[in-house]
């Protein structure tokens, strides 16, 4: 296992980056976290490590000041987990283009803004990595949460092209796609309020039977420390589940034939 000295987490305030950023704390790394808002870390018995920036990822000006600040104090970076993100959900019929936008903002515009940004002190770092959360909605595509499930599919894709691209610099570059997980996610999910009557029901069914599985699903802790075993991996693969049953689930969503797969999605969320 590759172990981190200098790490950066994007989305580390809460949830899945906060767990993270206890992990790395923990393993004496020293942490630079950027989010809009604070975690709380004051408990840490390693705290003076932990360095809170607060920054919209989606600001490009917030994110050159945040990277110039870096610099100044770093020469490298090992590892870059890009974790921020949230979720909206809708019928493909009625959601405004103005929430697409903002999703693949969030989700994928400016995980590439902060790769772009992060580079030059990766390239520095002995053994990069750079870990996108994604989810398993990047590869099965989940109805009412199509957009979310298209922004998470673009960070697969971005791994994928990304391992041939900086091979050069040997950085590696791994899509984890976590299955559900109890964090803030689901609460601030952002509903469309608008949706045509002939498909409410259906979407209210299928959002309140994600949400419930997400109340319901990993601990943060856990889905951290699978993506901080993932980045410590000398060969990493370009992308992993996580948790025997997602790994099992994704397995199978490859081999079975398209029309049973999509079947048994509109069954379970149509
Ligand atoms: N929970 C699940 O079931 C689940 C499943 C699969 C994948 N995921 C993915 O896991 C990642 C972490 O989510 P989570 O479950 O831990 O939810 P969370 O607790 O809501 O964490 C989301 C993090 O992203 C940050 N963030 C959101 N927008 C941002 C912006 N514009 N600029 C900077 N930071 C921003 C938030 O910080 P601020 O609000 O302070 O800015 C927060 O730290 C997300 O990418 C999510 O899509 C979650």
């Amino acid at each position: 296992m590759l172990k981190f000295s200098h790490a950066i987490v994007t989305g580390g305030s809460s949830g899945i980056g906060a767990a993270l950023v206890n992990i790395l704390l923990d393993d004496g790394a020293e942490v630079i976290t950027l989010s809009r808002t604070q975690g709380d870390f004051s408990g840490h018995r390693k705290s003076e490590n932990l360095w809170q920036i607060s920054c919209d990822i989606c600001d490009e000006d917030q994110l050159k000041a945040a990277f110039q600040k870096i610099s100044d104090k770093w020469d490298h970076c090992d590892v870059l987990f890009s974790n921020a993100g949230f979720g909206i959900s809708g019928t493909v019929a009625s959601t405004e283009k103005s929430q697409m936008i903002k999703q693949f903002d969030v989700n994928y515009f400016s995980a590439v803004s902060v790769i772009q940004n992060c580079l030059p002190l990766l390239r520095r770092g002995k053994y990069p990595r750079i870990v996108l959360t994604s989810s398993v909605a990047g590869e099965i595509s989940i109805p009412y949460q199509s957009f979310y499930s298209a922004s998470k599919a673009s960070l697969n894709m971005l791994a994928l092209a990304l391992n041939t691209e900086l091979k050069s610099d040997e950085i590696k570059t791994i899509a984890v796609m976590p299955g559900d997980c109890r964090t803030d996610f689901t609460d601030k999910r952002e509903k469309n309020p608008e949706t045509w009557a002939c498909y409410e029901r259906s979407e209210e069914r299928s959002i309140s039977k994600m949400e419930e599985d997400e109340r319901n699903g990993y601990a943060p802790e856990f889905v951290a420390s699978q993506l901080y075993r993932y980045a410590g991996k000398r060969r990493p693969k370009a992308l992993y589940g996580v948790g025997t049953s997602y790994r099992i689930l994704l397995t199978l969503y490859k081999l079975l034939p398209l029309r049973l797969t999509t079947w048994i999605v509109s069954k379970m969320y149509g």
